[in-house]
């Protein structure tokens, strides 16, 4: 497995890889990697020859007031993951290298951003659209591979794509949970025992809509309703930033349950943000 810190030597490489014509797969990552970002590289070497993983902590995607410098890292650790998972390269670029005091630019996607994360976190997707596509510009990817568990990002970033004539297929690839139904994510090692087990609500709470909609209970106020009961249940001092029911696709708002319909939310709890998803039809 071949380590790249420098851009220069990922574009060389992947043009030469290219031309020897190796298929190119993409896993960006923040890093501080658990086993639902390698089932992504797992997922990612079935269409591929080459995988690259990118572990970049991205600060322009961290909103005012979310504390970048808090955010775990373990290079080491995830170098070794990627190494087990198969993974070929890791590109680890260097902030000043992507950002230099100079840089001036941004892409942004304009309708998809509005809603859920975007409404919550408003400068957060801006960040997200133009380091991916800064990498996608680097790596020159056939495939890329986004979680399921960052629906919305996956979407606005098939969307910025779409738009801009990257000739990429996307492949979202399904939420990997821990037995108990904890959707996998690097900020649940902020949690205690016992916090971890209040962050359960959130599971929970989709467990209970899609029950309801197995019910054909698919009036989505009777079930958002439910749902806040579940979360404050499990944890008393839980705040729900969101409960959403949208079009998968288009990110419509429903405000009944139909095919296609998503459940998103978002919920903090003892100063940690979480989100999850489930499909409920
Ligand atoms: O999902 C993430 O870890 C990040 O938002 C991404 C896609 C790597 C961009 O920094």
């Amino acid at each position: 497995m071949q380590i790249i810190r420098s851009i220069k030597k990922i574009q060389s490489l992947t043009r030469q890889l290219a031309s020897d014509g190796k298929r190119i797969g993409l896993v960006p990552t923040m890093g501080f990697l658990h086993d639902g970002h390698l089932s992504l590289i797992k997922r990612a070497l079935k269409d591929c020859d080459i995988v690259i993983t990118t572990i970049f902590v991205n600060p322009t995607q961290f909103s005012q007031g979310e504390d970048l410098s808090k955010y775990p890292r373990d290079e080491k650790g995830d170098i070794q993951k990627i190494k087990s998972a198969g993974g070929t390269i890791v590109f680890i670029p260097k902030v000043s290298d992507i950002y230099p005091d100079d840089f001036d630019s941004s892409v942004e996607v304009l309708s998809l951003t509005q809603t859920l994360e975007g409404e919550s976190r408003p400068t957060h997707f801006d960040g997200v659209t133009t380091i991916v596509a800064k990498l996608f510009n680097m790596t020159r990817p056939d495939i890329v591979v986004f979680g399921l568990k960052d629906y919305q990002q996956a979407m606005v970033l098939k969307k910025m794509s779409t738009d801009l004539n990257y000739p990429i297929k996307f492949i979202i690839a399904p939420t990997v949970r821990e037995k108990d139904g904890l959707a996998m994510s690097s900020r649940n090692k902020y949690f205690n025992e016992a916090e971890r087990q209040e962050a359960l609500c959130l599971s929970y709470a989709l467990k209970t809509a899609k029950q309801m909609v197995k019910a054909d209970i698919k009036d989505c106020k009777l079930i958002q309703k439910e749902m806040k009961a579940v979360i404050k249940a499990t944890c008393k001092t839980a705040k729900i930033d969101y409960i959403a029911f949208t079009d998968f696709n288009s990110l419509a708002p429903t405000k009944v349950v139909v095919k296609n319909t998503i459940c998103s939310l978002a919920v903090r709890l003892h100063n940690v943000r979480l989100i999850d998803n489930l499909k409920l039809m």
